[in-house]
């Protein structure tokens, strides 16, 4: 993170273990950063065909939201108030809603509108400095609708000024078809699935969903062979809602993250550190969820495990668009430092991702995705629940916002 200007009062301990830059200054040359320091520092000469001053602002990375199911159709409002009545996720989902009705929504809804409604929630993410967004299928469950999703997902790179990476998730719930055979449609997913998905370039990852109301570990762990075979790197939700040994599995498959691991024990977390799987929190479905029991973020800190954030954008366990308040939550509901909140959404995220030598810090070569912001502290940024404290973004070196 680098501040521009001189900021009175600013602590100069905030946030050390980040890097922070005191009047600071970024070049950037077809996109990339191409300086990043001190302003002292900017070589003798150093012309710009355009320059933004700033005052005080700091200057983060661009914001990386690592795991999202931003596209769907339609919403999930009623299932949240019969939840809200006492039901579980759980048995709404025995009972063939949940998941299974976003299905149906999206399998109704064209490409045009799924891309619509998409958009209408990345601009909003994109609003609070987002400048890379995952996005995963998984509402689709058959070829040609998790196709649909796909395509949607990699277009919304081409119709906002953002970058689209995408995850396969086909391995989400057993569509009404399956007719309760779940090896057979595991074997449809690695066979017919993930080939056509494959072939068609859409998916950067491969992703599942390990829980007793999805897929066991044995299921997982054939989606994985064959995206390994397909040379797809995997990540996976992993004991998100009980221990299933979904850590251990993604990292015992060189996972490039497990995502929720509320449940994660300590084998798990080992696990994940020695194979340098990041662990993705998204406490907006641990809030919607009114789940008690937190990540165990003291045990990924002891084995040394990169923890990102995201929101998790879905519209069933977090109907949330706003990163800055998934970044509160990680803070007050997980306990994070603001350090560490920083950079699950920046450095951490980009590991999560696979694209950590792209985007995700502040270095010469990297993407010059920025989020600069009118804060005179880093804990600022988030702090203030529904407020966005975003100044400008910036995106492959051009100003966006
Ligand atoms: O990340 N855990 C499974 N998948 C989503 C939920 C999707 C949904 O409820 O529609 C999640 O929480
Ligand atoms: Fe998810």
């Amino acid at each position: 993170m680098t501040q521009a200007g001189a900021q009175p009062g600013a602590d100069p301990a905030a946030c050390a273990g980040l890097g922070v830059i005191r009047d600071g200054a970024i070049g950037s040359i077809d996109g990339r950063i191409a300086f990043a320091g001190r302003r002292a520092d900017l070589p003798a000469g150093t012309a710009a065909r355009d320059t933004i001053r700033l005052d005080g602002q700091w200057i983060t990375p661009g914001f990386i939201d690592c795991h999202t199911h931003i596209v769907y159709a339609g919403n999930r409002a009623a299932e949240w108030e019969m939840r809200l009545g006492g039901a579980s996720y759980q048995d709404i989902a025995r009972a063939g809603g949940g998941i299974l009705s976003s299905v149906q929504a999206v399998r109704a809804a064209s490409e045009e509108s799924l891309r619509e409604q998409a958009l209408v929630r990345l601009d909003r993410l994109m609003a609070e400095g987002v400048t890379t967004l995952e996005a995963k299928s998984g509402y689709g469950l058959d070829t040609a609708n998790e196709l649909k999703l796909l395509r949607v997902a990699r277009s919304l790179g081409d119709e906002r000024a953002v970058r689209l990476v995408t995850s396969f998730l086909g391995a989400h719930a057993l569509p009404p078809e399956a007719a309760g055979d779940r090896d057979a449609f595991i074997a449809r997913i690695c066979t017919e699935m993930l080939p056509a998905v494959a072939a068609a370039g859409l998916a950067d990852a491969v992703d599942g969903f390990c829980e007793g109301i999805a897929f066991s570990p044995e299921q997982i762990e054939r989606v994985f062979n064959a995206a390994r075979a397909l040379g797809l790197p995997v990540k996976l939700h992993a004991d998100q809602l009980t221990n299933g040994g979904g850590a251990a599995l993604a990292a015992r498959h060189g996972a490039l993250s497990a995502d929720h691991v509320e449940y994660t024990d300590e084998a798990g977390a080992a696990a994940m550190g020695a194979a340098g799987t990041v662990a993705v929190l998204l406490p907006g479905a641990f809030y919607m969820l009114r789940e008690r029991q937190a990540p165990p973020v003291e045990t990924f800190r002891r084995y040394g495990v990169g923890m990102a954030v995201s929101t998790d954008c879905n519209p069933g366990t977090a109907p949330l668009v706003s990163l800055l308040l998934a970044m509160h939550m990680a803070a007050t509901l997980f306990g994070l430092t603001v350090d560490e909140v920083l950079k699950g959404v920046t450095f951490e995220a980009a590991r999560a991702l696979g694209l950590s030598d792209t985007i995700g810090s502040l270095e010469v070569g990297r993407a010059c995705d920025l989020a600069i912001w009118s804060v005179g502290r880093p804990a600022e940024i988030f702090h203030i629940l529904g407020h966005n404290p975003l100044f400008a973004r910036v995106f492959a070196g051009n100003v966006t916002a």
